[in-house]
């Protein structure tokens, strides 16, 4: 087995495959560098994500302009039992587990439906996994869980062997709107290869809706998000020895009717030169300049099912709230033709 095993007891059992990541990996910090010397300038979401960016994207989904969570976690308790009827016993498979809060309401589904439980988290942070997964131990005594530490491509590819007669790969959160269109394409296709014929998908996706109702949610009148926004210039900082001053960028969010989806920008406030030494990276910036940081794509039901059915994934129910703002897709993959 590659990767290192950290924990193993009866029912928990962690497979930490971040050293296999970092032997392959490019470069660290090679797509900074290819980011912000694009044009335009750009930056990958995945630099939100260090600790206190965990913690700020957590006060997000508390917000009550941020409806997406809630939405979501009100579709998993209420369709929860019906979900886990349709798989019948099957093994929970999430990506970006984080502290596995909306999945309790599967568990809760399957433990109701007399399915044996098996969990395997997935996640980049070790903290988050371990913690969450000895806290669902305490909460569902015949739970036993795998969890991976990675990204999820490694993790994809090595997956244990199922102990259930089937799987469902849980991407829910809507996470899958922040990747770009080539990246979608190439996650869809590498999630039907990771499922056999029958096993489920289920995928979260927020929803086209009224430009305010969006708008709103990524420019919070308590400016968490923007202090989300700005924490990756401070993440830049301590990771690549940079010098960017935040007070001099300023948070813009707004709606691309054309593409469906909410973009994210740090806006430069002035005419300034940035230096990350770690990277050997000097970066100009004119005032008034957008480098992108984030994209969110807000789908539409019926074209999304209609992608997923041609990569092999067709849609067998759709769960939706009822103002259709949240959509809760479950797929089944079918048998690849000849
Ligand atoms: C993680 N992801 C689904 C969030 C979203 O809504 O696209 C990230 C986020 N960015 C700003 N607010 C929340």
């Amino acid at each position: 087995m590659t990767g290192i095993l950290k924990v193993d007891s009866q029912r928990l059992t962690v497979h930490d495959l971040s050293d296999i990541e970092n032997r392959s990996d490019a470069v660290d910090g090679q797509d900074v560098i290819e980011g912000l010397s694009s044009q335009p300038k750009f930056l990958p979401p995945k630099y939100f994500y260090d600790q206190r960016g965990s913690q700020l994207f957590d006060q997000i989904c508390e917000l009550p302009e941020y409806y997406p969570t809630r939405t979501e976690t009100a579709i998993l308790k209420e369709f929860g039992g019906a979900i886990a009827q349709t798989t019948g016993p099957c093994e929970i498979v999430e990506l970006g587990s984080g502290s596995a809060t909306k999945t309790r309401f599967l568990l809760n589904a399957y433990q109701s439906a007399g399915h044996p439980l098996r969990y395997l988290p997935i996640d980049v942070s070790e903290t988050a996994l371990v913690e969450s997964s000895k806290q669902l131990l305490l909460e569902y005594s015949a739970l036993t869980i795998h969890g991976l530490i990675s990204t999820y491509e490694p993790a994809l590819a090595k997956l244990p062997a199922a102990q259930l007669p089937a799987r469902m790969i849980c991407f829910i959160g809507s996470t899958i709107g922040n990747l770009q269109p080539h990246e979608y394409s190439a996650f869809l296709d590498r999630m039907a290869r990771s499922l056999r014929p029958k096993d489920y998908f289920l995928l979260g996706i927020d929803l086209q809706k009224e430009v305010s109702v969006l708008e709103a949610a990524y420019n919070d009148s308590r400016g968490i998000t923007a202090a989300f926004n700005l924490n990756m210039l401070r993440h830049l900082n301590y990771r690549f020895d940079g010098d960017f001053d935040v007070d001099c960028f300023a948070h813009v969010a707004c709606y691309n009717q054309e593409s469906h989806q909410i973009e994210m920008h740090l806006e430069s406030l002035k005419a300034q030169t940035v230096q990350l030494k770690a990277l050997g990276l000097t970066v100009r910036f004119a005032s008034g300049e957008r480098l992108l940081s984030e994209i969110s794509r807000k789908f539409d039901l019926e074209k999304t099912a209609q992608t997923l059915a041609a990569r092999h994934l067709p849609v067998v129910t759709t769960f939706t709230d009822q103002n259709r703002w949240f959509g809760l897709l479950l797929c089944q993959r079918s048998p690849d033709r000849c």
